[in-house]
């Protein structure tokens, strides 16, 4: 059976002592069995954050590495040193990255297969913007993030990745997308993931649903046959919410 998932991206927000405060506060307040929960502070918070977590049920994740391994590589951090703080996961390729930072799905394979290397799992992102929903080209686009960022892994390295399908139209603007809406692109990415690797592979992946998802509406969209738990922003920063969400199952 594949994982119920809940992570929480805190993005650039929080000094390290309030992140330090919010970890220990949803350290405190989670007790849901079944489910995984993650934080993804800023890397200036790891070091202080991953002693909060030990001996507790939440885990740790990056919100970004390098693809490289050490060197001559200035403000990049890499893998090693993040499992070295413990940190079990990475998000790679969020839309912010993408579009920002102009990291393409080549580059984006690099730093999973660096992440894998190192013993990191990834959470990959992949989703479309609002002129390739409009236009319905949001399919194609996926596919070419599917296609191009890891299906030139090994079956057996692909197995032990995160997905997360995160419209860029719903990331912090309150827009979510429907459950409806929602479970066709989990549905499609399960599909290609099926037929690319093998069914098995396909039913033990667990793809998360990201953009504006709160306590509110977490029940309605965890209750879809592919949706498999969630990647949160905003609502990741308060504590109860956070928590609620992973009651949401
Ligand atoms: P949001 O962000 O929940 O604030 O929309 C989600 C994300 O970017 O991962």
């Amino acid at each position: 059976m594949r994982k119920k998932i809940v992570a929480g991206n805190w993005k650039m927000n929080t000094l390290p002592t309030e992140g330090a405060s919010l970890a220990k506060e949803i350290v405190e307040k989670f007790d849901t069995k079944d489910v995984d929960l993650i934080i993804a502070p800023p890397f200036t918070h790891i070091g202080a954050i991953s002693k909060v977590l030990i001996n507790s049920q939440v885990k740790l994740s990056a919100q970004n590495m390098a693809k490289e391994d050490f060197g001559a590589f200035t403000g990049e951090i890499s893998g090693e040193m993040l499992k070295s703080l413990d940190v079990e996961y990475v998000i790679i390729g969020h839309s912010e990255r993408r579009s920002y930072y102009e990291e393409t799905n080549s580059i984006l394979f690099a730093k999973i297969r660096k992440a894998l290397s190192v013993g990191l799992i990834p959470i990959y992102c992949v989703g479309e913007n609002l002129e390739e929903r409009e236009s319905g080209n949001y399919f194609n686009v996926i596919k070419n993030q599917l296609e191009d960022g890891v299906f030139g892994l090994s079956k057996e390295d692909f197995s032990k990745l995160v997905i997360a399908y995160e419209p860029v139209w719903a990331i912090g603007t309150g827009r979510t997308a429907s459950p409806v809406q929602a479970q066709e692109v989990h549905a499609f990415i399960r599909k290609m993931v099926g037929d690319k690797y093998e069914l098995s592979t396909s039913e033990n992946l667990s793809i998360l649903y990201g953009g504006s998802c709160k306590p509110s509406n977490a029940k309605e969209l965890f209750s879809k046959e592919d949706i498999d738990g969630g990647l949160i922003g905003g609502a990741a920063l308060n504590a109860n919410d956070f928590v609620e969400i992973a009651k949401s199952f």
